[in-house]
């Protein structure tokens, strides 16, 4: 695999990406144009493969003999051609037993450890695809509004692929993270608000600069990135070891699409018999998808006055919200919500106990442990994955 453009033959990457198909009104799109959302109504795109092409079982034997990076999925992503991918060696991310927790008995808790990819945390799952595939495409000028890590992402992936990026940020956005874009050459603009209004902004002044917007599921191709945070759960512990459930911290909830499509795709393959649960995690002060799930509602509405601890997930509208609560509700999920006290006190916990740096995002899934055994979302005795989506030394 080389470097984004660099010289020399074009090699096929031999992805069966097909088309692209819109969530709301259904139609099929080309994939071959840059596309953000559906033009006939606005929704999200999602992408869509020839599965059937795909002969599984060999397939999935042959991923363990190829380079440690989430490109080796390459069947299952959208990049054509091997020329353009922009990777920075987003390996394997670790999947760590925990064992059984003083504060929730019988559950066996296992620690997905997303920190130590390439910037920090798993934004760059949904970046390098992203970047990868609108370099592919022609595109060469990229923006984003964000909470930190997929602005840090994004202006990686952009240096690597020798595109531009503009990242849009809150102004309460940790110091690094503000540095660290700039650091990969960047243009920065910090905002008054939460992302709504760094979302806002951006879309009001980037309008007739002819860049592209890859900001949470107004592009297809992220989630496709985000996909592998499923495909490499089901590859590491074996389609007999997965979880019962997996818990999720939720700010747009991209993750909890790609990961549903992860296992649909492999279930699709006959490789993968049970999808576990997701169950999305939000802060009380924020969360506005566990409360549209606690009300059985198609959609969320937005949050008023949001606060928390915890940037990622401060996202009070997410966007293609129907979607998100579809992936979770097919999985026979939920959610759960927790206070900034709980998730400060994981932070440390997980440190001092174990040894992992978390993000506050990341501390979440833990500290919602308790909630969700006495709500009855998880059972004693249940295997249960937590996802830690950033590492905490931005917030030192
Ligand atoms: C560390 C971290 N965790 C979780 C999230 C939320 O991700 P998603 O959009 O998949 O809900 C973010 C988003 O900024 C984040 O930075
Ligand atoms: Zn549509």
């Amino acid at each position: 695999m080389r470097a984004a453009g660099s010289p020399g033959a074009m090699t096929a990457t031999g992805s069966r990406l097909k088309g692209l198909h819109c969530q709301g009104c259904s139609a099929d799109l080309n994939a071959a144009q840059p596309t953000g959302t559906c033009p006939a109504c606005g929704s999200a795109l999602l992408a869509v493969y020839d599965l059937d092409s795909i002969a599984a079982r060999e397939w999935w034997r042959s991923l363990s003999a190829r380079p440690a990076s989430l490109w080796r999925f390459r069947e299952l992503l959208p990049v054509q051609d091997d020329s353009h991918i922009a990777t920075l060696g987003e390996g394997i991310s670790a999947i760590l037993d925990l064992g059984r927790l003083p504060e929730t008995g019988d559950l066996q808790v296992l620690l997905k450890d997303d920190g130590g990819l390439p910037t920090g945390s798993f934004k760059a799952r949904g970046m390098t695809v992203a970047v990868s595939r609108a370099h592919e495409l022609g595109l060469s000028s990229l923006f984003v509004p964000s909470a930190g890590n997929a602005g840090v992402a994004l202006a990686a992936y952009a240096a690597r692929a020798r595109v531009k990026a503009r990242i849009y940020l809150p102004e309460g956005t940790p110091t690094p993270m503000q540095r660290a874009c700039a650091r990969y050459g960047a243009g920065v603009v910090t905002v008054p608000g939460t992302i709504r209004d760094a979302g806002e902004r951006a879309r009001r002044e980037e309008a007739g600069r002819g860049s592209f917007d890859v900001s949470t599921l107004r592009e297809p191709y992220r989630a496709e990135g985000k996909k592998t945070m499923g495909l490499e759960i089901v590859e590491t512990l074996g389609a007999e070891g997965m979880p019962d459930a997996v818990v999720y911290p939720a700010g747009g909830g991209t993750g909890l699409i790609g990961m549903h499509r992860a296992f649909e795709q492999l279930q699709a393959l006959g490789l993968l018999d049970r999808a576990p649960r997701l169950l999305a995690v939000q802060p009380e002060g924020c969360a506005p998808l566990v409360r549209a799930l606690r009300d059985g509602a198609p959609r969320a509405t937005p949050w008023q006055t949001p606060h928390t601890v915890a940037p990622g997930l401060l996202v009070p509208s997410p966007f293609a919200s129907d979607q998100v609560l579809e992936a979770v509700r097919a999985t026979r999920g939920g959610g759960t919500t927790v206070s900034d006290e709980a998730i400060l006190e994981a932070v440390d916990t997980i440190g001092r106990r174990y040894g992992v740096s978390v993000s506050p995002e990341g501390a979440a899934p833990f500290a919602a442990l308790p909630g969700l055994l006495r709500e009855g979302r998880l059972r004693a005795g249940e295997r249960v994955l937590l996802y830690n989506t950033g590492s905490g030394i931005p917030f030192l």
